[in-house]
């Protein structure tokens, strides 16, 4: 027997169905809401309203829990690579041996990008903000990969999600080589997938002189990578959503996800959680002077990289990045001092009342970018990692969406503006 939530307006009562996932959350089911009452909800933000059902993420918020399709993220962090995790997202199952082979080949054989992207890119200003450039780049993919995924062909789908993994890790490093006016590398094929973005980053501009990886680097860049793969209808995944359901391409779509990442209110954030620091450093060190203005309601200051629209207990992603920001900094002999602020500041924000009333924890972006710093990755690169890590997760969220046939997606209003009234003449008015 499903559950039936009753409402009354107006003195009439109308049945809504409830709708009950597979971790026992519950939502009722208002798709039939206007068309029996006349009314419709109103949820600035979409904090209450849930826009999908999905079988690919799950968040508690309450007890600080994440799973990709069921399994934990400290589990996949330890144990697992970025492309199984990428795989295990958007197929839904981790890969066998086999199965990652061929993703990695299909991926490797599709990781050139069209020397005309290099002309795209040549027209930014070096100036230009690396998440400005790789929104742009992702979306010229298109021009140069015309035909949009016919998502009832599983071949067509594949082939367009083995091309995107492909060359967004070249465009994003390009945008870190544009800003360094370097020259820019296609991927080396022979190498892994973390290892080829590193090496296209930083290789020195003498192909001549080899590139020497680091295994700190690479295996805390895989580990924050899969800690940033998905995380069910954020800001940026509900824009990636949004645009695919008007049968927009998936680069397309992807770019859009990309622009809204940019936000300091969301993936952003690492980039101004550093900034934060560098000021307090620069200020003398005294965090309690920024906790006051966090508070301040009257000073636009936001503690960065603390708060989060679900987690009301730690992000379990930055417990996973503080512990592995002390393991890289040590075995790179980096000795950081914004990370003792940052572990002080977070000490002081955890025994104020205005942070614990409002349940506001360190999140994923909190202690990210220390580690970005100690790899030598610049601040303005810190969310382009970001995107990087968020790909596999926007694809398999878009993949789902366009798979599940789910309608345009077309939110309604409530209108506050004027009612009607005539046009007058200029001189009459
Ligand atoms: C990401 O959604 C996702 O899953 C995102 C993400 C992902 O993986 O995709 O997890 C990645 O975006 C993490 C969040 C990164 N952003 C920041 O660190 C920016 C700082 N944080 C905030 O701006 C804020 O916490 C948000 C945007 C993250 C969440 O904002 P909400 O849910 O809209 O909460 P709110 O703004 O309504 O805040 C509730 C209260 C308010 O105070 P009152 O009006 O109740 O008195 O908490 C206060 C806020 O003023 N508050 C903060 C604060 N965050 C919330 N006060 C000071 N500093 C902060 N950081």
């Amino acid at each position: 027997m499903s559950k039936v939530a009753t409402i009354k307006i107006d003195g009439k009562t109308y049945d809504l169905p409830m709708v009950v996932g597979t971790e026992k959350e519950v939502a009722l089911d208002i798709t039939q809401l206007r068309g029996q009452s006349g009314a419709i909800t109103l949820d600035p933000g979409y904090k209450n309203t849930g826009a999908c059902e999905s079988a690919i993420t799950f968040l508690d918020g309450e007890e600080g829990i994440l799973r990709y399709r069921g399994y934990s993220i400290e589990e996949l962090a330890e144990k697992a690579d970025f492309l199984e995790v990428a795989y295990l997202l958007i197929f839904g199952e981790l890969p066998t041996q086999t199965q990652l082979q061929k993703f990695n080949t299909d991926i490797l054989d599709q990781s050139i990008v069209n020397e005309d992207m290099k002309t795209v890119l040549k027209g930014f200003p070096q100036t230009a903000h690396p998440m400005g450039v790789l929104s742009s780049l992702t979306s010229a993919l298109t021009a140069f990969n015309p035909k949009s995924v016919n998502v009832d062909s599983e071949e067509d789908m594949y082939r367009a999600i083995v091309k995107i993994l492909a060359k967004f890790p070249v465009l994003a490093a390009w945008t870190l080589r544009k800003k360094n006016d370097q020259v820019l590398y296609n991927k080396d094929t022979n190498i892994g997938y973390v290892e080829s973005l590193l090496k296209m980053m930083f290789q020195d501009d003498n192909p001549k002189k080899s590139y020497r990886q680091n295994k700190v680097v690479v295996n805390a860049l895989d580990k924050l990578l899969i800690l940033h793969a998905d995380h069910e209808q954020n800001c940026s995944t509900s824009t990636v959503r949004i645009v695919g359901s008007s049968h927009a391409g998936l680069f397309a779509s992807i770019s859009a996800g990309v622009s809204a990442l940019w936000g300091p209110l969301h993936g952003g954030a690492n980039q101004a959680v550093i900034e934060m620091l560098e000021e307090i450093k620069a200020d003398g060190g005294d965090t309690s002077k920024f906790i006051a203005k966090a508070k301040d309601k009257d000073d636009p200051f936001r503690l960065m990289g603390f708060g989060h629209r679900v987690y009301k207990n730690f992000d379990p992603r930055a417990r996973i990045i503080k512990k592995a920001a002390d393991e890289v900094l040590g075995q790179l002999g980096v000795d950081d001092p914004i990370l003792e602020i940052a572990k002080g500041l977070e000490k002081t924000a955890l025994e104020d009342p205005y942070f614990v009333d409002r349940k506001l924890y360190p999140n994923v972006d909190f202690y990210s970018g220390i580690i970005y710093r100690a790899m030598g990755i610049p601040t303005e690169m810190f969310t382009v990692m970001f995107a990087v890590g968020r790909l596999p997760g926007w694809i398999a969220q878009w993949r789902e969406m366009r798979l599940r046939k789910e309608p345009i997606g077309r939110p309604r209003q409530i209108y506050i503006g004027e009612t009607k009234r005539s046009f007058k003449e200029i001189e009459k008015r």
